[in-house]
């Protein structure tokens, strides 16, 4: 696990591998600041700061955080919130969402998670892409077709893990 912090005066980028689930959004919608083939792989300087807190919005797994320094808004939660099935993956959760255990420990509190559905992540509640070596697939035709996402398909590609 890996967990990193690049920062401006502007904005603090956190990222924690643990938790990407390689959709490459991020990469997609800003490659000014997240491009694999740079060293860090976050160029917090290569745009502004509410471009950056823009794209990482869109981190549908909340791997990528931000803190604004600059006195601006700091990321709102989706509402109503959402729970929506990635195919043959995980939960997409957006909102202002407590995870809590049975008896009502609070494991989390956040805005973004992706939360492991076919039981094999090691790092539970979340995905952790086990379900690729489990083999895990969805048997609804809704799901796996992908009707169900919130994202549109081309959003929820693959890349390789900085
Ligand atoms: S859904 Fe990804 S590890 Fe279980």
């Amino acid at each position: 696990m890996t967990e990193r912090t690049y920062q401006t005066d502007a904005i603090a980028v956190h990222w924690d591998s643990s938790r990407c689930i390689h959709t490459g959004i991020c990469l997609r919608t800003l490659p000014a600041v997240f491009d694999l083939a740079t060293r860090p792989w976050v160029t917090v300087d290569g745009a502004d700061a509410d471009t950056i807190a823009a794209a990482i919005d869109k981190c549908p797994s909340g791997a990528l955080r931000y803190d604004r320094l600059d006195g601006q808004p700091g990321e709102q939660p989706s509402d109503p919130a959402t729970v929506v099935p990635m195919a043959n993956g995980p939960l997409l959760v957006r909102g202002d969402v407590a995870v809590r255990l049975r008896h009502g420990d609070e494991v989390t509190h956040e805005y973004r998670m992706a939360l492991c559905r076919c039981g094999h992540s090691q790092n539970q509640p979340f995905c952790d892409l086990s379900h690729r070596g489990a083999g895990f697939k969805d048997t609804d035709p809704q799901i796996r077709s992908g009707r169900l996402q919130a994202e549109s398909p081309d959003d929820l590609g693959t890349a390789e893990a900085p």
